[in-house]
């Protein structure tokens, strides 16, 4: 059994780690918004003004900071106007990026605003580039935010809508180098320029303006951005054109063409998905490195607003629609993401899995009135704490914990820790699909009283939930740990993860 150190000085405060980093996304795209957050106001299904109150109950206990909308590719083909006024008399389009089937709009502006108003989520707005208008978006930040007269805060009203919302997060695009519109990264830069000067602040709803930034790991992207992020017309303001800069990260456990099943995979599949989730870290490296060069006072946030697992659809559905089972192995997908997360915690401002329900990577599955949480959501959930917490480095020695994988070492270990409140919260992920590992957590600076242990794990690294089944993933007590001097020994179950909160307390 490999033995490790985790080394954590509980005094040395690390920078706080944004409550965004556990922001969602909800996307037009197959049962996301129609059949899983919205049924419809005549529904069986228990709904307030046609939202799910078990999808709002379940998302609840996450405290979800923020919910991306609509889209995705999805909002380079919105026409927000569309989404508003009476529903039966909102114009219809076709969904051509997601299975090409007809869109009613019946899930627009107001209904989201509502939907974030359940969830206690802030909205944040993807707004259309690719197949939009400047003034388009520049009515639509208008429409929700303005107070006073104007013509957009009129048209609200008329729409039943008194007070305007607060709105912080804009996007500019999505994916601009691909669906949302196969641009060049100059011209994307200028654009986002150009739309971030009539996105404006009204009253004090001071706007967040995300540039669509790049995909994977095209560091040049986001130095374009970068290089346009000085705003000379903004003076009577300072500030930058745009806040954040986003970019985009899959974890697939093969090439794009072959992604494969989301329940029937072998060990070295999972490892090979488990280095492909590690290479955030450097991805998150490469663009924070990039980002210091213009902006070392770290005014501009990196905003990864897309990030999760994409395998095959599952059989029998459909292809354009992106549902997939969710396992024990996603799980520690997020896990060891969190801790990445937590490590670039001083640049990457916010983080969006996608997709909240029924696509991609999600926390909930629906299936007519049943509601299933996966075990990612309980990553969510176990790892809450760490919202709004200050991060506390882990110096983490373990030479044992490794395997190779093709060409690439896998380190099988992975932590982060946080306080918050006099409450310190660790979490530890063993990747090793079977063996167990030690883990001496040594405090310094400080000691801790009565922890509280969690694990999630199961016997099979393909476990999942389904109606029929709902908790073969689910998180349990743990005991498995010892006080020692100075610190707690731990011993993590193969394919397993693990939070411990203890008060602080002093030695
Ligand atoms: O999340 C699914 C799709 O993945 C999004 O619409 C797009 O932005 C990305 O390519």
């Amino acid at each position: 059994m490999p033995t490790a150190t985790a080394v954590v000085n509980l005094d040395l405060e690390g920078p706080r780690i944004s409550r965004h980093l556990y922001g969602h996304f909800a996307e037009h795209l197959g049962r996301c918004v129609y059949g899983g957050f919205w049924v419809g106001e005549d529904s069986p299904i228990p709904n307030a003004g046609g939202i799910r109150l078990d999808v709002v109950e379940a998302l609840r206990a996450l405290d979800i900071p923020n919910l991306r909308w609509p889209g995705g590719c999805f909002a380079d083909e919105y026409h927000w106007k569309d989404g508003i006024g009476p529903r039966e008399q909102r114009p219809r389009m076709v969904n051509t990026h997601w299975g090409d089937v007809e869109e009613n709009n019946h899930f627009g502006t107001h209904e989201f605003m509502v939907l974030c108003e359940l969830l206690g989520a802030e909205p944040y707005i993807s707004g259309n580039v690719g197949s939009g208008t400047v003034r388009e978006m520049s009515e639509w930040v208008e429409y929700l935010t303005r107070d006073g007269d104007s013509p957009m805060a009129r048209l609200r009203r008329a729409n039943g809508r008194e007070e305007p919302w607060r709105v912080r997060f804009w996007g500019i695009g999505n994916e601009t180098w691909g669906c949302g519109g196969n641009m060049r990264a100059e011209y994307s830069a200028d654009l986002a320029r150009q739309y971030a000067t009539y996105c404006r602040d009204h009253g004090d709803n001071t706007l967040y303006r995300i540039a669509s930034g790049a995909r994977d790991d095209d560091y040049k992207w986001t130095e374009t951005l970068m290089q346009q992020i000085s705003c000379f017309g903004c003076e009577a303001t300072p500030r930058t054109f745009f806040q954040g800069v986003s970019v985009h990260y899959y974890t697939l456990g093969g090439p794009w063409e072959a992604k494969g099943s989301a329940t029937g995979f072998g060990t070295e599949d999972y490892y090979r998905t488990m280095v492909s989730a590690r290479r955030i870290d450097r991805i998150l490296t490469g663009h924070s490195t990039v980002m210091d060069v213009y902006d070392p006072g770290r005014k501009v946030g990196l905003v990864l607003d897309e990030w999760g697992t994409w395998w095959d659809v599952e059989p029998g559905t459909h292809p354009g629609f992106l549902f997939q089972q969710n396992t024990l192995r996603d799980a520690l997908v997020a896990s060891t993401h969190f801790d990445i997360f937590h490590k670039h915690a001083a640049r990457l401002a916010m983080a969006n899995i996608a997709q909240t329900v029924n696509v991609l990577q999600a926390m909930l599955l629906t299936d007519g009135d049943a509601l299933v949480t996966t075990p990612t959501y309980h990553v969510f959930e176990m790892n809450k704490g760490h919202q709004d917490a200050t991060s506390l480095t882990v110096h983490l020695r373990a030479p044992g914990a490794r395997r190779r994988v093709g060409d690439a070492e896998l380190e099988t270990l992975s932590a982060s820790a946080s306080v918050k409140d006099g409450t310190v919260l660790f979490s530890l992920t063993n990747l090793d699909a079977e063996e167990s590992a030690e883990i001496t957590l040594d405090l310094r600076g400080g000691g801790i009283g009565e922890p509280v242990a969690r694990l999630l794990t199961a016997d099979r690294l393909q476990a999942h939930n389904t109606p029929q089944a709902p908790c073969q993933v689910a998180p349990r007590p743990f005991d498995a740990l010892k006080a020692v001097d100075g610190g707690l020994v731990l011993t993590l179950p193969p394919h397993s993860f693990v939070t411990v909160r203890a008060p602080l307390a002093s030695r």
